[in-house]
């Protein structure tokens, strides 16, 4: 049963912690009990709040980000059911720390797109407003097609 989710990106505080914040909202309107957490493959940003222009684009749409940055271990690959990553270079980050009997949870966000043309999630972090607003729609359409995914 599908239960625990946690978001991978590199640095946690612009994708990951966006991710866990539209998840969490938007599961708000279903009794699934799912839980949200997200973290980072670098350790560069431990402890600090996310992005303040991650926050306020979130805040634009309703999303709420209250996450602070924490570095992907050992034992989330045990503690979560599906670990849901930006790009290809973090699966590649996740699966030098994830042991390979639990690779198997390890998948990209992008995959429950209806969008194919979103492919991946582009890192925001050296880019526009409209980088950041990419980021949400991506999410945003993920989100469809994660619930149409798992309704029972
Ligand atoms: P994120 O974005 O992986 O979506 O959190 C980044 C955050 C920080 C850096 C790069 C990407 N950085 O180079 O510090």
């Amino acid at each position: 049963m599908l239960k625990k989710i946690l978001f991978v990106c590199l640095g946690n505080i612009c994708r990951s912690p966006s991710a866990e914040a539209v998840f969490r909202r938007k599961a708000q309107s279903l009794s699934w009990g799912l839980v949200f957490d997200s973290a980072g493959t670098v350790a560069n940003h431990v402890g600090e709040k996310s992005d303040p222009r991650s926050i306020d684009h979130a805040v634009k749409r309703g999303y709420l980000m209250t996450h602070l940055a924490r570095q992907v271990g050992l034992n989330d690959f045990e503690e979560f059911d599906l670990i849901l990553v930006m790009d290809q270079s973090n699966v590649a980050n996740v699966n030098k720390v994830c042991p390979p009997h639990l690779q198997s949870k390890v998948k990209m966000l992008s995959d429950y797109c209806g969008n194919k043309s979103y492919t991946h999630v582009p890192d925001p972090y050296y880019g526009s407003a409209q980088d950041f607003e990419l980021v949400l729609d991506i999410i945003e359409d993920a989100w469809v097609g994660f619930e149409q995914a798992h309704r029972s």
